[in-house]
């Protein structure tokens, strides 16, 4: 407890000493280390930076907000243990959220500066993160912990974005955000571990200097070609389909329990609730690529590909 209450203390005063900005919501933003966060967000990440010791077999599922963690979460939970969880009428995703099944490091297991005892977890553990590479906990770097990073169109993760907010946000505080006004914010950076591009483009490039650590997805991808990323996500992490499974159509099967149709209806997701009060069906709304049409004008569209374009230049990524 000594701990826990040095790390607050350390917390508060970093917290003054950080630039701000008003949030999404009603609360603020803090800039640490060239990215937002909230502030009990922010205990978590002090948490996990001090505290977290990462194995070499940890998985660590890493995204921007929006960008299709759940789906990740429950894609690797069920490869991950397929062995002695294979999909059936019992699997854990059948009556668990994906969030409870794989937990956030600085949103949940450290979040508001608490340190959790980790040792009930069996390896090889899978925790996620939507923490920028600069900020990562160092243990993360130094073990041969593998990380997979998942990414999305900066227009439907935006307008995914904006919803998930607008859902969070209590009854009493009233009318919905304008879109204009967080879209601002989101251009500036100023959105929860933004800025998005910079969060990407750092990730990418880790990843090309690096392939045997960080596996880089996108969720049009991962939409378009399912079986083929699942394929490589299985040899990435050192558990590849055998021929066996392949003939038993492992792959599918996998595929099918954590279809957005297929989880979005459970029970568990419709009227359940995380234990940090989210209601699970927030996470699941659409699940579809490119209902930024819908929402964004065009002068939009053309300053978040201007952003993209400077951003990522010379990089060869292309969100
Ligand atoms: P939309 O708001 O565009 O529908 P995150 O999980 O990172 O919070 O991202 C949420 C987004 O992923 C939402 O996007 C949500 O609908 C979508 N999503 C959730 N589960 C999914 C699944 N099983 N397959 C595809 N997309 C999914």
């Amino acid at each position: 407890y000594l701990e826990e209450y040095e790390l607050a203390q350390e917390c508060r005063d970093l917290i003054s000493s950080l630039p701000k900005e008003r949030g999404w919501l009603a609360t603020h933003l803090y800039r640490y280390q060239g990215f937002w966060h909230n502030s009990r967000q922010l205990g978590g990440v002090l948490g996990c930076q001090q505290h977290f010791q990462a194995q070499d077999t940890d998985v660590l599922l890493v995204t921007t907000p929006k960008s299709g963690t759940t789906w990740l979460k429950a894609i690797m939970f069920t490869l991950v243990n397929r062995i002695h969880s294979p999909v059936t009428h019992e699997h854990p995703l059948l009556t668990n959220n994906p969030h409870e099944l794989v937990p956030f490091l600085e949103l949940k297991l450290y979040v508001d500066t608490h340190i959790p005892n980790l040792t009930s977890f069996s390896s090889p553990r899978l925790f996620s993160t939507h923490l920028p590479f600069v900020s990562l906990p160092k243990s993360v770097l130094e073990s041969g912990c593998k990380l997979v990073y998942l990414c999305r169109d900066p227009r439907d993760t935006f307008v995914s974005l904006w919803h998930f907010t607008n859902k969070l946000r209590p009854q009493s505080h009233g009318t919905t955000s304008s879109l204009e006004e967080v879209f601002d914010k989101f251009c500036r950076g100023v959105s929860l571990c933004g800025p998005f591009w910079d969060h990407v483009l750092h990730y990418w490039k880790e990843s090309l200097s690096n392939p045997e650590k960080i596996f880089f997805l996108k969720y049009e991808d991962m939409k378009e070609h399912p079986q083929l990323h699942l394929r490589r996500l299985a040899e990435f992490i050192g558990c590849p389909f055998s021929p066996e499974e392949e003939t038993k159509g492992v792959v599918d099967d996998i595929l099918g329990l954590c279809s957005f149709d297929n989880l979005s209806k459970l029970k568990v997701n419709v009227d359940g609730k995380l234990s940090s009060g989210e209601e699970n069906k927030a996470f699941f709304r659409q699940g579809e690529v490119g209902d930024w049409k819908n929402y964004l004008t065009a002068e939009m569209v053309d300053q978040l590909d201007k952003i993209g374009e400077e951003k990522f230049y010379g990089s060869g990524l292309k969100l």
